[in-house]
């Protein structure tokens, strides 16, 4: 599927396979959420000889997590292929949670990878990107707030319509 053509159905973003890979390492290297502070214990139990009390305050990075060595190899390094269809279930559970887990992991999460594919795709498709000269290459760190990456976004050969964008729906 040419990403030109997957702007146009909701059946063509469902075939968009690479490009979801690639959405999953983006949020493996670099989590929207690196931190979530909201959980509490609400038993006493043993996790891996650590003692978790009934009452404990929890925080659990995905950030953490998604840079483990014991998980990853080569953590650090940018690889859609980790999440290509015959290597996806290597992963175990938990070492990949953007979206948090369990029963009040995010309710908005495939309709946030659905608008992502799309406006992925129209961005590569209708603009140049490129690296303002001197912006250190960063794919890492704890947030993408804090990264000093900067770029300019430009127009192909002045094709793009505005009209384009509100006419395709998602
Ligand atoms: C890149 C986009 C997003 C990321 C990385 C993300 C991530 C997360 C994470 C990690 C949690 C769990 C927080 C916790 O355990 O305290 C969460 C919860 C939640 N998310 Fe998202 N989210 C995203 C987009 C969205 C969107 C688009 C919506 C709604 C349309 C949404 C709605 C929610 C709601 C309602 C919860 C709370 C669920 C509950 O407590 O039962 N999220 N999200």
């Amino acid at each position: 599927m040419k990403l030109e053509e997957m702007q146009r159905s909701n059946e063509d973003l469902s075939e968009s396979a690479y490009l979801d890979q690639v959405i999953k390492e983006c949020f493996r290297i670099n989590p929207p959420v690196p931190l979530i502070p909201t959980r509490q214990a609400n038993a006493s139990f043993d996790f891996h000889g650590v003692q978790i009390k009934a009452g404990d305050k929890v925080l659990i990075s995905p950030w953490v997590n998604h840079h483990s060595t014991k998980t990853w190899s080569q953590p650090e390094i940018f690889d859609p292929e980790r999440f290509a269809p015959d290597r996806i279930q290597e992963i175990p559970k938990g070492a990949y949670i953007p979206f948090s887990l369990g029963p009040r992991d995010c309710i908005g999460k495939n309709y946030c990878l659905a608008v992502l594919k799309s406006f992925i795709a129209k961005l590569i498709v209708n603009y140049d990107i490129t690296l303002n000269a001197g912006t250190k290459q960063t794919l890492t760190g704890p947030s993408l707030a804090t990264s000093s990456m900067s770029m300019r976004i430009s127009a192909k050969n002045n094709t793009v319509k505005h009209e384009h964008f509100k006419a395709n729906r998602i």
